[in-house]
């Protein structure tokens, strides 16, 4: 074969190549993006001057693919795979033969290795922005939910406020009436159960972010380290181990102190109870210019995308019945709300869940 021969052939396989990678990235399945990786690879590797000895490996995010095995060090070429101006990832190519060990790439394998990486680049950036899309609708229409469900938790605490304070009171009047044994400990279940029924429409009050505040400034420091150290019996209870994360010991701002602290207990609480004996529970606070940030990490089995929708709500628990009322979370959502501030929860890695609070300073 003459060497125009040659070079319109190589060109031929480059050609086909950068459409069959067109082809690959206009079909890409976004949840299965590794096979995608593997298609360019092959589709790649065929077009290189002796693809039966060339392996080709993309890997980004994690996720790393290749078209071979070898073990034989030998010259490669490089495309760095770019989302946003930075690099994240690589498609590399290299030979699997003894007897290409001394030979190099050509120019033009470069060229086409950069093209394609610059292509597979535009659709990670494009999956990318979808998926914030949708994580951003996902968290938009949540809070949507909780505002309505606030709005008529609001409603019904306010109209129960008023028949639970009669009970109470006149249930209080009666007690100084009755004589027997039996007519004041009947009594005195009428009174449990109607300032259990206060709390929870306190809590509810709460939620619905109904209850009054007295800011002040304050240091969380000191507030977070009194916290775990009131929760030591529980964590050893639960044979549960802590982490406190502080950089700095006065990290201070505006908020009403009792309810600040009820977002530090509710926290902590869930993520020792959601614990495994031996797990760990990270407790990090750390500020960034004007906003404090508080992170309260577990190694349980965490909160999928379908229950963290449901977790704020008032009343939402998959504790046993009789072991939780579903109303931390709620109460604890409608704090850092009335706090000007956001909460969210995250996948914690390898596992558990994150919930992160973060509070404007003032
Ligand atoms: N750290 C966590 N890990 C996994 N799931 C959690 C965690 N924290 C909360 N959850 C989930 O959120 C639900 C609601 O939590 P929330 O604190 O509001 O109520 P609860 O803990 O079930 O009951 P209560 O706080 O009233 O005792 C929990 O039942 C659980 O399913
Ligand atoms: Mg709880």
């Amino acid at each position: 074969m003459n060497s125009t021969e040659h070079a319109l052939k190589e060109r031929i396989k480059e050609l086909t190549c950068l459409y069959e990678v067109s082809s690959i990235l206009t079909h890409a399945n976004y949840e299965q993006i590794d096979d995608t990786f593997q298609a360019i690879c092959y589709s790649l590797k065929k077009a290189f001057q002796y693809p039966k000895h060339t392996q080709i490996t993309i890997e980004h995010k994690g996720v790393y693919v290749e078209t071979d095995k070898t073990t034989i060090q030998s010259p490669s070429i490089i495309a760095p795979i770019k989302l946003f101006n930075i690099e994240n990832g690589f498609i590399k190519a290299c030979y699997t033969s003894e007897n290409l060990k001394e030979h190099s790439f050509l120019n033009e394998e470069q060229l086409l290795l950069n093209n394609v990486a610059l292509k597979l680049g535009t659709l990670l950036e494009r999956i990318e922005i979808i998926k914030n899309e949708a994580a951003l609708k996902r968290k938009m229409e949540r809070n949507d939910r909780l505002n309505i469900l606030g709005e008529i938790t609001a409603g019904i605490a306010h109209e129960l406020n008023t028949p639970l304070a009669n009970i109470l009171g006149f249930a209080e009047l009666l007690q100084a009436k009755l004589t027997t044994k039996e007519e004041l400990e009947d009594l005195d279940k009428i009174l449990n159960s109607a300032i259990y029924s206060r709390e929870v429409v306190k809590k509810l009050m709460f939620f619905a972010c109904e209850m009054p505040h007295q800011m002040s400034t304050v240091n969380i420091v000191p507030l977070l380290k009194n916290a775990v150290a009131l929760l030591e019996p529980s964590f050893r209870k639960h044979d549960v181990k802590h982490l406190v994360k502080i950089n700095n010991e006065t990290i201070k701002l505006k908020a009403d102190t009792i309810q600040l602290t009820q977002i530090i207990f509710n926290l902590i609480i869930n993520a020792i109870y959601f614990s495994k004996p031996n797990d760990l529970v990270t407790i990090e606070i750390s500020e960034k210019q004007d906003i404090v940030c508080l992170k309260i990490s577990d190694e349980g089995d965490g909160v999928t995308e379908e229950l963290a929708d449901k977790i704020f709500q008032p009343f939402f628990t998959t504790k046993p019945v009789g072991e939780g009322s579903g109303l931390g979370l709620s109460v604890v959502h409608g704090i850092v709300t009335s706090h000007k501030g956001t909460i969210s929860v995250e996948k914690n890695h390898p596992k558990g869940a994150v919930f992160i609070v973060k509070l404007p300073k003032d």
